[in-house]
């Protein structure tokens, strides 16, 4: 079928004059299987705020629309929320759409290898981010304390700039010190990997997925 004959995956913004709402518009003005719709949605995109959160998931459910959400600072009750959507909906939460962080999030679990080492997460962000730590950082945290058990600090957090988001990963011994680093370039990384993840949800049954499923999809075998 030529692309021009293909029926577009129609795709509602949440958060739309956001910094990440901006940089998805600017993405589907060029998909040529997606387009910003404002009625009748296929998915929902979500990068707003925690009320925003509540209010789109509510709307999602409500009309039983597929929901690709992003954002970030959500509480524990929220989270539960989400669970509870994805028994209605296909609902898709990351606290960090990149590839790169979902592959930094899988490569910490080899940290369970490291015995007698100090751990420590570090995250710097822009100067205007709202949420801290960021919930990439809470996100590497919690992965990590499943690897290596026992306690490890809080994340250390720096805001600054424009910076669109660095995360590191340390390990200390008394001999050796280990360190994986993930560096956004562009805010661009994160609003493709929620085009990928909305491309991907589309059409699933009703669950709660990961950004996981779709930067590892087909490779379970
Ligand atoms: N998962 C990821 O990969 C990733 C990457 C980057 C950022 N984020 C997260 O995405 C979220 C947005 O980030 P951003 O930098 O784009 O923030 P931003 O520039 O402050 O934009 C937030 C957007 O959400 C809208 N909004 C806020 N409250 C709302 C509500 N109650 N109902 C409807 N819309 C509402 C705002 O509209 P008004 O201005 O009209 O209020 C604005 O359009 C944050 O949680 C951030 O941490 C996630």
């Amino acid at each position: 079928m030529r692309a021009s004959q293909m029926k577009k995956l129609k795709v509602g913004l949440w958060g739309a004059s956001g910094r990440m709402g901006q940089e998805v518009s600017r993405l589907l003005a060029d998909a040529r299987d997606l387009s910003l719709a404002e009625k009748s949605v296929d998915i929902w995109i979500d990068f707003s705020s925690p009320e925003g959160f509540d209010e789109i998931l509510k709307k999602a459910v409500k009309a039983g629309t597929p929901l690709v959400s992003g954002t970030t600072g959500l509480s524990a009750k929220q989270k539960d929320a989400l669970k509870k959507a994805g028994r209605k909906i296909p609902v898709l939460w990351a606290s960090n759409m990149s590839l790169g962080v979902a592959v930094l999030n899988e490569a910490i679990r080899l940290f369970s290898r490291l015995e007698g080492f100090d751990f420590q997460i570090e995250e710097i962000h822009h100067n205007r981010k709202k949420d801290r730590p960021s919930g990439t950082a809470l996100t590497l945290q919690e992965t990590l304390r499943e690897a290596v058990g026992g306690k490890i600090p809080d994340v250390l957090s720096m805001r600054g700039g424009g910076v669109f988001g660095v995360h590191k990963v340390w390990a200390f011994s008394e001999e050796e010190v280990l360190m994986f680093e993930h560096q956004a370039l562009n805010r661009a990384v994160f609003a493709r990997g929620a085009l990928a993840a909305a491309r991907w949800l589309a059409g699933r049954p009703a669950g709660l997925y990961h950004i996981r499923d779709v930067a590892f999809s087909g490779l379970e075998s």
